[in-house]
């Protein structure tokens, strides 16, 4: 009976995968680098809690949605609905944050913005979406272009033959609730920000483009650059272009010949200074032919383990971290732009940290190109995230496509060396083998990176903690949270405790923390208050230092950030409140606490 499910569900899974290689268009990578029309600003829009301009009374998809942006062409025509006429929000913004009535909203909300376009000879446009919470049916001109799903990886369509000269109108439903079967499924700890939550773009492209290319060093290589570069477009079909990439600064200039497809792989030598967060080198990178040309600034660094420590650019490293998401300090709601990520990554800077968990999910793109800037490297995950439906094959594409996005856009990050596939996912057959379909998919994607997870643990004994999950087995690095002294015990129960990790691999803390209300003050044993707080960090760093393998942790977390699991009245008020940061850019004492620690490691050289 097992053999047949086996078999069948692996039939499901290659008749799904079909079918999600055929809808998705390919995406484009470097946005930065590229020609681009900027659609941000206001944008019309009309709330749908019943989904009435998606489905008629039968509730079947209809045909005159509120995609087609019907006007009355005589005073007796019957249209209820006006774009023109409907609220305006911010785009990019989650809505929740902009109008009081949509904070706790979950469904659906119409978007539209009219633009006028001069077409271009030879060149093809394409609207692009940094990312839609959570499921987004696009339209321009009320044809459909596809839908995506998945609330924090880009996306992007083709519109070249659909575009006019005037009055294009483009549409798009994004749908937030939340679902059993999605990728996060119901339960998550942080607010269902809903929307479009980060910038929205044209491309303009020549016929036959530069897609996408992957410049990265080979991993434990010092001067071998490794890769490939994608042409997309009629022509290159045919095969033989030449892509050169040029690195002028190291005095490389290379060329290589597509196939067919438009691919050709990239290796090469070149004298480089690496990248790392004492010395964040980014190199000005040209990639082009005869028809296009892309910039880029890329770093080159190589990442790998050996044994229980990590090391970058061959010599072992400590990951001084913190756990962000992604919440605009001060604002509120999503963060999306530079100044919002220039603010997170300067606070994690100044705890003294050399590194960032972006917690749960893909955060938008520039805080990943800052940090590149800044020399700070990256725990990148996708929302894999609690009770996601492990033996549901739809699911697992869902979760796949959203890895794949994620890798295809920050593969060229040298901040970025860790790939996370989940976080506190409970053990069980199904579980490894929908994460192992991960970790394959993203070494196959990117074999220059770390693959890790926040992992399961639990006690051998009353004093010993231990990290013996069978997928750490497929990890490079071990991932854990753990909450002693807040919700497993007091703080004080950290000073008798030992940890045993039976695999010989590097191991980060990727949690560990307790709530504190900023301003309010008792004495270590009162819950909620800053002291209680700062005590559990001196019982927390003093166990965690004795642990041989640690090679990295991020505390939980930077800032305080909304949750619907958290209302408890004048202390929570639904915000999770073990930021070290209040939500009003507050510094707790905890904060400090955390700072000398990673000073008194700075000192030491770690
Ligand atoms: C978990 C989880 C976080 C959550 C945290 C908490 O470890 O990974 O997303 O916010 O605990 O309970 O505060």
């Amino acid at each position: 009976m097992m053999i047949k499910v086996g078999v069948l569900l692996t039939f499901l899974l290659i008749i799904v995968t079909a079918t999600h290689a055929q809808q998705r268009p390919a995406l484009i990578t470097n946005i930065e680098g590229r020609h681009t029309v900027d659609l941000n600003g206001r944008w019309q829009t009309i709330i749908d809690q019943y989904e009435t301009g998606y489905y008629d009374y039968r509730y079947q998809p209809s045909t005159d949605g509120y995609f087609k942006n019907a006007k009355p062409k005589t005073p007796s025509d019957l249209i209820e609905y006006d774009f023109d006429a409907s609220q305006q929000l911010n785009v990019p913004g989650d809505w929740n944050s902009q109008d009081q009535r949509l904070l706790f909203y979950e469904g659906t909300l119409w978007y539209k913005k009219s633009f006028d376009y001069q077409k271009k000879d030879r060149t093809r446009l394409f609207v692009y979406f940094g990312a839609a919470n959570y499921l987004a049916d696009v339209y321009l001109n009320g044809q459909k272009l596809g839908r995506h799903e998945g609330g924090f990886t880009p996306f992007n369509f083709e519109i070249t033959n659909l575009v006019r000269e005037k009055d294009n109108f483009l549409i798009v439903k994004v749908d937030n609730k939340r679902r059993r079967d999605a990728v996060p499924t119901l339960n998550t700890d942080w607010w269902n920000y809903g929307g479009l939550t980060r910038d929205v773009n044209l491309i303009e492209v020549p016929e036959t483009f530069i897609e996408d290319y992957f410049l990265q060093l080979k991993k434990g290589s010092a001067d071998e650059i490794t890769g490939w570069v994608k042409l997309n477009g009629a022509r290159s079909s045919g095969g033989g272009k030449v892509v050169t990439v040029e690195i002028p600064e190291a005095n490389v200039k290379q060329t290589v010949t597509t196939d067919a497809s438009g691919y050709a792989p990239v290796s090469f030598k070149g004298r480089l200074t690496l990248w790392s967060p004492e010395n964040p080198k980014l190199y000005s990178v040209k990639v082009s032919t005869d028809a296009d040309s892309v910039g880029d600034r890329i770093g080159f660094r190589s990442i790998e383990t050996r044994g229980t420590n990590i090391l970058l650019n061959g010599k072992p490293i400590f990951l001084r971290g913190i756990c962000i998401h992604e919440e605009s300090p001060l604002r509120g709601g999503r963060a999306f732009s530079e100044d919002d990520a220039r603010m997170l990554l300067t606070w994690a800077k100044e705890l003294g940290a050399n590194f960032v968990r972006l917690a749960h999910y893909p955060h938008n793109e520039h805080m990943t190109r800052l940090a590149d800037e800044m020399g700070i490297m990256v725990w990148s995950e996708i929302p894999v995230y609690w009770t996601v439906l492990w033996d549901n094959a739809e699911t697992f594409l869902n979760a796949r496509n959203q890895l794949d996005e994620n890798i295809t856009r920050d593969k060229n990050k040298a901040s970025v060396i860790l790939w996370s596939v989940a976080n506190e996912t409970p053990v069980s057959e199904a579980r490894i083998k929908f994460l192992k379909g991960l970790i394959d998919h993203a070494r196959k994607l990117d074999p220059t990176r770390l693959l890790t997870a926040a992992n399961e643990r639990h006690y051998a004994d009353p004093n010993t903690q231990l990290i013996d999950d069978p997928l750490g087995e497929y990890l490079d690095v071990l991932g854990c949270n753990e909450y002693v002294g807040w919700y497993d015990g007091l703080p004080e129960k950290a000073d008798g405790l030992t940890w045993k990790i039976p695999q010989n691999k590097p191991l980060i803390i990727s949690e560990f923390g307790g709530d504190a209300l900023f301003g309010y003050h008792g004495d270590t044993s009162v819950r909620w208050t800053e002291e209680y707080q700062k005590n559990l960090y001196e019982h927390q760093l003093a166990m965690l230092k004795k642990i041989p393998s640690l090679r990295g942790m991020t505390p939980w977390i930077l800032t305080d950030f909304r949750s619907p699991r958290r209302p408890l009245p004048r202390i929570q008020d639904f915000y999770n409140r073990k930021g070290l940061i209040s939500s009003r850019g507050e510094r707790k004492q905890a904060f400090y606490v955390l700072q000398n620690f990673y000073r008194e490691l700075i000192k030491e050289g770690k």
